[in-house]
């Protein structure tokens, strides 16, 4: 299905590997040629056949040999971008660990693929500190109800996993890559996506949300200069397929959007001093960021490189869905530019039923009786597509599914279903919309201390042998992330004093894994965590006696693993 002979793609698209030989991460865009990462043209093509195309500002379908637009082959992009697909194991090891059925999404595979969640849910076992990091690219006034999908889904990963979210409104980013938008434009449709965005229901003590243009500076731009030095061209070419003619912010943005995944760039929310310098133990959070498919090359960015920051960060996380099919049908993706291809959350009732009716592409055949004799084709019907993803209920789009394939059901009817529950959805959020003040949007936008509790019940780790000393650990720490910033600095200047013990599985990794302040999980390998080594950071160390290493080590972090042992 994949036919690499057009060129116009980053050369993530165009590399062909084998599934078995690939290992976990892609190869690292530096070390691409110049010839794989070129952006060639794909006139003159003999062939009508056209490879999908995915970045984070344009999509498209595959076409066939005969001109036809394919539905995106997902699978195949993950294999492309070696992520890895969501499977039951790891459904049913998140249902146990927080308590909570799988979002219907997760269910049905919408959100269908990640990097490293597992690691993510390693912490919460645990009760070690993370957060969430999302964001929207204010191109318009509003909202639509694609971009809803990924924020309605951090709600719920906020809920369940109570921790802190940073929603980055990128305005300088829309400024930068669309023609026609000034400056003020782009801060204004940012104010006004903050309001939609507050409207699907984020807990204020335990969210923020900026602006680019009004936030950058401080912390996050030390990390965001930090983080372009490491960066050369041909790496963002690589990703995104850039050319000499193209504006040189353009280049430059990739590194904000990765900066923005350093919880260092947030020093308020962690009662970090923001005049001081960027702390160590907090560049030591990682983040998960749930997103489309679409964002994903900026991330394979920021995972190639977080790790050579002065202060590493671990690899961020990644949960990505598929796309909300455009009305006009599978292979599209809604445009805020397009008001034909998508229903926007400011459209009235009227214009939702007229969109569905009018444009929503439909898997009914060509006339009724065909239909009744042959069925309809569910799988690529737009008005059942996205009764998939608003419909909690799995019993009634089963029933929906059959119907529709054995003709019992029409075309009509299910547009006449389709139209009913997106008006809700539509109008439940309008209704909420009208209750975001501008006063309720500055509370979201102002940088302060956050307020969450992590996991009410992590797991104990492995008791600690203890140190020569022969001292009992008087409070062998293992509660979530404290519930109040108070409690929180309390625990972490309770854990920077507590006596050090050594890891019962020999202290080697540990002190590795104190010095590289990356998580160590059951999966690491002693070759991994020598691989990570940042040298300066031993070199400073070499000299001291191991047992202060490990006591000054991120005490919820590498430590805690490192006393399970390291390679548990
Ligand atoms: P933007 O504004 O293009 O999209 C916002 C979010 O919506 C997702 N998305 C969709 N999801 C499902 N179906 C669709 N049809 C659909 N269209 C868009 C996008 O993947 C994204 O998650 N550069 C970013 C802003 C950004 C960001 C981030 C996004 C900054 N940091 C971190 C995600 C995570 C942008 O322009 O998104």
């Amino acid at each position: 299905m994949f036919n690499v002979s057009s060129l116009s793609l980053p050369a993530y698209l165009i590399m062909a590997e084998e599934p078995s030989k690939q290992a976990a991460e892609p190869p690292a865009v530096a070390n691409l040629s110049l010839a794989e990462t070129a952006n060639a043209g794909i006139v003159g093509d003999k062939t009508k056949a056209v490879e999908q195309h995915i970045d984070p500002w344009s999509v498209s379908a595959a076409v066939d040999e005969q001109g036809n637009t394919l539905s995106f082959d997902y699978e195949a992009i993950s294999k492309k971008w070696s992520t890895s697909l969501i499977d039951q194991a790891l459904l049913d090891r998140f249902e146990r660990l927080t308590g909570h059925k799988p979002h219907r999404w997760l269910r049905r595979g919408l959100f269908f693929s990640h990097r490293e969640f597992n690691l993510i849910l390693d912490r919460y076992e645990k009760g070690q500190p993370f957060f969430l990091y999302t964001g929207r690219g204010p191109s318009s006034g509003s909202m639509h109800i694609g971009h809803t999908i990924p924020f309605a889904f951090t709600k719920w990963l906020q809920d369940v996993f109570d921790v802190p979210l940073v929603i980055m409104l990128t305005d300088d980013e829309k400024f930068l890559f669309k023609e026609n938008i000034t400056v003020e434009d782009a801060k204004k449709f940012a104010d006004e996506n903050a309001m939609d965005i507050i409207s699907m229901g984020f807990d204020q003590k335990k969210t923020f949300i900026y602006s680019d243009f009004r936030y950058i500076g401080g912390h996050f731009y030390e990390n965001s200069v930090e983080f372009s030095k490491l960066l050369p061209f041909n790496q963002v070419r690589g990703a995104f397929g850039f050319d000499n003619s193209t504006n040189t912010g353009r280049i430059d943005f990739p590194s904000k959007q990765c900066a923005a995944a350093f919880a260092t760039s947030y020093p308020h929310i962690w009662g970090d001093d923001p005049d001081g310098n960027r702390q160590k133990k907090t560049a030591a959070i990682p983040c998960l960021i749930p997103c489309a498919i679409d964002q994903d090359p900026y991330f394979r960015l920021l995972r190639d490189n977080s790790h050579r920051m002065k202060n590493p960060s671990p690899k961020a996380a990644l949960i990505h869905s598929k796309f909300l099919t455009a009305l006009q049908g599978p292979g599209g993706k809604m445009s805020a530019s397009d008001p034909t291809s998508a229903i926007f959350m400011s459209d009235s009732k009227k214009d939702v039923q007229k969109k569905i009716n009018k444009f929503a592409f439909s898997g009914g055949r060509a006339t009724m009786e065909e239909h009744r004799q042959f069925g309809g084709n569910p799988d690529v019907d737009v008005p059942f597509q996205y009764l998939t993803y608003f419909l909690d209920d799995d019993a009634e789009i089963e029933r929906l599914r059959t119907a529709y394939k054995s003709g019992e059901m029409l075309t009509g009817e299910m547009k006449q279903y389709c139209i009913k529950v997106m008006q809700d959805y539509v109008e439940d959020f309008q209704t909420k919309r009208k209750q975001v003040t501008p006063q309720i949007l500055k509370e979201y936008m102002t940088p302060r201390r956050l307020q969450w509790g992590g996991n009410p019940n992590p797991v104990k780790p492995a008791a600690p042998i203890q140190a020569q000393s022969g001292k009992k650990s008087s409070k062998s720490k293992t509660s979530s992330t404290p519930a109040t910033p108070a409690a929180q600095s309390e625990s972490q200047s309770e854990a920077a004093s507590q006596p050090a013990s050594l890891p019962s599985g020999g202290n080697l990794p540990a002190v590795i894994a104190a010095s590289t302040n990356a998580p160590v999980t059951s999966e690491t390998t002693m070759a991994e965590l020598v691989q990570r080594l940042d040298l300066d950071s031993v070199g400073s160390l070499a000299a001291q006696p191991v047992l202060p290493v490990l006591a000054s080590a991120q005490p919820n972090h590498s430590l805690a693993a490192a006393q399970d042992g390291g390679t548990k």
